[in-house]
């Protein structure tokens, strides 16, 4: 174990993220490809939006609408109050929460609590514990019941970044052995065990590799905030010359990676949509792609630095309302029909299907959660 090595390094690393994803532009320069998709309208959904229902259950809780705030920050003093306030945020809304890696909260037990605040702030809510597999090979699956413990998570999110890894100043790309470790995790933990990725996005070989060691897939598709930029913009400031931007296109966009992943892990897997989710209507459709619920990240914190508490909490019951005013107009009453929702795919997307090999046709008019093949 050495764990004591890094302990200020990684509490400093994690506010200088914070503070690059508030101010810097960290976005990829790619799409999620939701602006592929639509929707078709129903001008007679035979409906009353009274009686659309947004609520799922994920990992035993109920959600009142599909959105978890996507696991980001912790481990620095100064993140303990962000992850307070988002704890309020989420309870406000019924909706889940992740906490960002919390191998600084192991390495230094000063900072432990600026990840447990946020299971006090949420006592009943959806709270997903969050730790690099490259960690887990490294120290062995105690650490994932630490984590776990730590917040009395709901789920262990197990985060792979190989791509800020390899760019990062203080990066460790070794990428070998990680499917073992996710199978002795499994095992370690008494919770659900989500691979999560951080804005590369899962493709279908991925998922295949994985499909039986795990519990769940957040694709973390690419198309939203972008790691590798994050990493140049660190290693301008550390007056080194940043590799990263030649990257800052570099993934599987999330739109295509919830198609990705939904094809070989079949109905029952919950998947995760997250990267470049900007508001309601990319929630409706990472449902009718086949996920089971969103994440968002950089918007909500952004929104709860610059408006605190009350203007994140506005934000997000927009986001809410457009998710059922999207429901509404594909005349679903309840989220599990949205993945049968009738679809059109063109443009970049279209193109990414056929060059995998699937039939665009067959998935705009199927059941994109059972598959399509
Ligand atoms: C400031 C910040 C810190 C993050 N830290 C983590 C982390 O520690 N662990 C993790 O799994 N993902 C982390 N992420 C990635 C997010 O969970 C998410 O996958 C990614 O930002 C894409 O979503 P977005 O486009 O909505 O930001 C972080 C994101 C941000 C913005």
């Amino acid at each position: 174990m050495e764990r004591e090595s890094s302990g200020n390094g990684t509490r400093e690393r994690k506010w200088e993220h914070v503070l690059a994803c508030v101010w810097e532009d960290v976005e990829a320069d790619t799409s999620p490809l939701f602006e592929c998709v639509q929707l078709v309208h129903r001008a007679l959904p035979e409906l009353d939006m009274d009686d659309v229902d947004t609520s799922v259950r994920l990992f035993g809780k109920e959600l009142s609408f599909p959105l978890i705030i996507a696991g980001m920050t912790g481990g620095h003093p100064k993140t303990g109050e962000i992850n307070r306030k988002l704890g309020v945020v989420a309870r406000r809304l019924g909706i889940g929460i992740g906490v960002g890696s919390q191998r600084a909260g192991v390495e230094d037990p000063e900072v432990r609590w600026t990840f447990e605040v946020v299971r006090e702030e949420y006592p009943d809510g959806l709270i997903l514990a969050n730790i690099g597999l490259q960690q887990l090979r490294e120290n062995g699956p105690d650490l994932a019941i630490e984590v776990v413990d730590m917040v009395d998570a709901d789920a262990l999110a197990v985060h792979v970044n190989v791509l800020q890894e390899a760019v990062q100043l203080e990066g460790e790309p070794d990428a070998s052995g990680f499917v073992e470790t996710l199978e002795e995790v499994r095992e370690a933990v008494d919770v659900p065990v989500v691979l999560k990725e951080t804005g590369a996005g899962v493709s279908s070989e991925d998922a295949e590799l994985v499909k039986d060691l795990v519990d769940g897939i957040d694709v973390g598709g690419a198309g939203g905030t972008n790691w590798a930029v994050v990493e140049a913009i660190r290693s301008k400031a550390h007056g080194e010359v940043p590799v990263g931007h030649s990257f800052s296109e570099w993934g599987v966009p999330t739109a295509a990676s919830i198609l990705e992943v939904r094809r070989v892990v079949g109905p029952d897997m919950p998947v995760i949509g997250t990267g470049g989710v900007r508001g309601g209507l990319d929630v409706a459709k990472v449902l009718a792609l086949g996920g089971d619920c969103a994440g968002m990240a950089l918007p909500v914190l952004r929104k709860l630095l610059s408006e605190g508490v009350s203007g994140c909490v506005r934000f997000l019951k927009t986001v809410a309302r457009e998710v059922k005013i999207a429901m509404m107009m594909a005349g679903c009453r309840s989220v599990e029909e949205m993945s049968r929702v009738p679809i059109v795919i063109h443009g970049r997307l279209k193109d990414w299907l056929e060059c995998r090999g699937i039939e665009p046709r067959r998935v705009c008019s199927g059941d994109r959660r059972q598959g399509w093949e």
